[in-house]
């Protein structure tokens, strides 16, 4: 076992924590506020944010798309050069952070931003990131990930940076409570699949990290059963999940796939379809594709996660994308485009991205991906 860990970012969480943010950023700086389309104006959270940094110097930047685009994010770093900005408070769910990330990552350069998901630059300096998280999915607010499109040609990539790590995250469940169950349904199974992305590879030996990625299956699972009955802690316990399925401690020294990911991006780049939406699409049919690969991930998960040691792997598949089924996820990319040319495209952006050999073995390539798309379809 072998790895390197720290995360350094500051978690208050728990009801009415928002107005912590005068305390977490310094008064001397000057901030500015990102948020995305408007849901913050109507759910209560802007007016909280507003009232925290009622002595602080700050601006806003609205409209971040969901798949944040690099051609509005450029918009927030020119105002932000402009009103002399030294620190960043994301407020919003995985695309907000990931634009402020970009943001942040791309301040201090004079190039394209963009170069920053082609590994053409890597930044020396940032600009400081707050979170106040409002969608529980990603763990963005306490990862160095970030997802960025670019809309010219609909290409859709990610970076990491040590800078990305956000300073604080504040994380109050009662924000959750004006998501659509649309959005509540994409981060369980967003938090289910980053949780797979790192278990269901092959037998490592690694208990920790495989009996606590069994404990967050289990608990998502459970959230999903209790879906329609959603309390208090309800929400609280998603937005934690969510956060541990991320956040790197899982994952550590351990095999991981993520391919379910990268071919998922490219479908959100192409057609725009919900990252979480993708993800459900894609698994089941990977993992049919690569039963054999991971058979015995497959069983222990069975008789760990469903409960069940009978289950063959094929069963165990099932399981999964009944799961998907129940939360209201339509399982095929052709409900969501009528494009007839989805296989070429997605290959074709796949090498064009350098995934030629992928997951935790590289055996998916060209071919296996078609296999993949064909029962996706
Ligand atoms: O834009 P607003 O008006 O805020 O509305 C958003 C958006 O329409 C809405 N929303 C957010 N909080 C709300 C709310 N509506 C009502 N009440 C609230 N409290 O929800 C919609 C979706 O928001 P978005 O931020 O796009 O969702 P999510 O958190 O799922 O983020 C998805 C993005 O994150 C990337 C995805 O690829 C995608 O671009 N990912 C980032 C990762 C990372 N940084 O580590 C890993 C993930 O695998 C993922 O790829
Ligand atoms: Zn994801």
């Amino acid at each position: 076992m072998q790895f390197r860990y720290q995360n350094p970012t500051l978690i208050e969480f728990g009801q009415g924590k928002i107005a912590q943010i005068k305390d977490l950023i310094d008064k001397s700086r000057k901030v500015l506020v990102v948020y995305g389309g408007g849901s913050i104006k109507k759910n209560g959270v802007y007016e909280q944010v507003s009232e925290a940094l009622s002595s602080h110097s700050w601006f806003e930047f609205g409209g971040v798309e969901s798949n944040p685009t690099k051609e509005t994010l450029d918009k927030a770093i020119a105002l932000g050069r402009e009103k002399g900005v030294d620190y960043i408070l994301a407020v919003g769910g995985g695309s907000v952070i990931d634009g402020s990330k970009y943001i942040a990552n791309a301040f201090y350069y004079d190039g394209d931003g963009w170069d920053l998901l082609e590994g053409k630059y890597t930044p020396k300096k940032a600009l400081e990131i707050g979170v106040v998280l409002t969608l529980a999915a990603t763990g963005s607010e306490s990862n160095t990930g970030s997802v960025i499109t670019k809309n010219e040609t609909k290409e859709k990539r990610f970076f990491h940076s040590s800078f990305s790590y956000p300073k604080f995250a504040i994380m109050d469940p009662d924000v959750l409570k004006s998501l659509s169950d649309r959005q509540l349904a994409n981060g369980l199974i967003d938090s289910f699949v980053h949780t797979c992305e790192q278990y269901l590879t092959y037998k490592h030996g690694l208990l920790a990290q495989d009996y606590y990625s069994e404990g967050i299956l289990r608990a998502l699972v459970e959230l999903a059963s209790t879906f329609e009955k959603r309390d208090d802690k309800w929400y609280a316990n998603l937005m934690w999940l969510a956060n541990q399925a991320l956040n790197g401690l899982i994952g550590l020294g351990v095999p991981q796939d993520w391919a379910t990911h990268y071919i998922g991006h490219e479908l959100s780049g192409l057609y725009g379809i919900d990252h979480a939406r993708t993800l459900a699409i894609i698994q089941p049919n990977l993992l049919r594709v690569l039963k054999e690969q991971k058979n015995e991930k497959l069983l222990q998960m069975g008789e760990n996660v469903f409960k069940d040691k009978n289950l063959d792997a094929e069963s165990v598949i099932d399981k999964i994308e009944e799961l998907y089924k129940f939360l209201g996820v339509d399982l095929k990319i052709s409900s969501y485009t009528k494009d007839k040319d989805i296989k070429p495209k997605v290959i074709e952006l796949l090498a064009k991205h350098g995934f030629s050999h992928f997951g935790e073995k590289g055996t998916i390539d060209a071919l296996v991906v078609e296999q993949i798309l064909d029962r996706s379809i």
